[in-house]
């Protein structure tokens, strides 16, 4: 169980692969949209889990690069129940006072879907409690290839010199600029793989895969995935403090 005194404490940023949609269908004999609907829902118990139980940010990986790929009619599922999300639930949300945030890339998108992500972060930009980061047409190649061309593009014009390039000044180019790497990555669905999802953040983070499909996750799940994360010592690349 979660046990708040832990010296690891409470994950401050919990990221999640919410995988498993498709098969929770199709065991139960439903078409994968069901899975997806069931998904929404699912979310839903993740934010207010999450915020109940102190973790400051929650990202999630709600469509990546390579979804484009899937059948026509389940990308326009998607993007359709992404629309429907940010319709009905924006207002709930911003009364819980969540902060929406969104990475992934804008260009190329559906202007009306810009806009409508683009009114959540505004209408919920003072917002102090849970921080609910939405990873859409997200992918983490393609999030730190624009951030060298930015940074390329500045050394170009001279604003920046390239030995003034550190890993910190990459960081702050990245969609995920001021926001703290994931402490606990969860992927549902029992695959255990980044699939494009924040390589660079990850560094550190620790990786728990449970076997429950996305539509099942609950908050006894998230409470196990943080009592894993707390049984882990986090070194990162040092050595335990006592062994010194
Ligand atoms: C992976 O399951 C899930 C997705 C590609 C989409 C995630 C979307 C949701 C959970 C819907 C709710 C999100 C928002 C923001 C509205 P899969 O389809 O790959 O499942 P499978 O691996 O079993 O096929």
């Amino acid at each position: 169980m979660a046990d708040l005194a832990n010296p690891n404490g409470v994950p401050r940023h919990v990221a999640v692969i919410m995988d498993g949609n498709g098969r929770w269908a199709a065991a139960r004999g439903l078409p994968r949209s069901a899975g997806h609907k069931q998904g929404v829902e699912a979310l839903r118990r993740a934010v207010r889990a999450a915020a109940e139980l102190g973790v400051e940010y929650l990202t999630i990986y709600s469509f990546s690069s390579e979804n484009w790929s899937r059948p026509v009619a389940e990308v326009t599922f998607l993007l359709d129940l992404l629309r429907r999300f940010i319709r009905k639930d924006v207002a709930d949300l911003h009364q819980a006072g969540v902060r929406i945030s969104v990475i992934g890339e804008r260009d190329g998108l559906d202007p009306g879907i810009v806009a409508q992500l683009e009114e959540a972060e505004i209408m919920t930009c003072d917002n102090t409690g849970l921080r609910l980061v939405v990873a859409f047409n997200y992918g983490s190649r393609q999030e730190i290839t624009r951030a060298a061309q930015t940074v390329a593009r500045k050394v170009a014009e001279g604003k920046i010199a390239v030995s003034d390039i550190t890993p910190a000044v990459l960081a702050n180019h990245l969609d995920t600029g001021g926001i703290p790497d994931p402490d606990l990555l969860i992927r549902t669905g029992g695959e255990q793989r980044l699939s494009n999802y924040l390589l660079w953040q990850c560094a550190y983070t620790e990786f728990v895969f449970v076997p429950e499909y996305w539509p099942d996750f609950s908050a006894e799940v998230l409470r196990r995935a943080i009592a894993e994360y707390q049984s882990r010592e986090r070194r990162f690349g040092g050595i335990k403090a006592q062994s010194a």
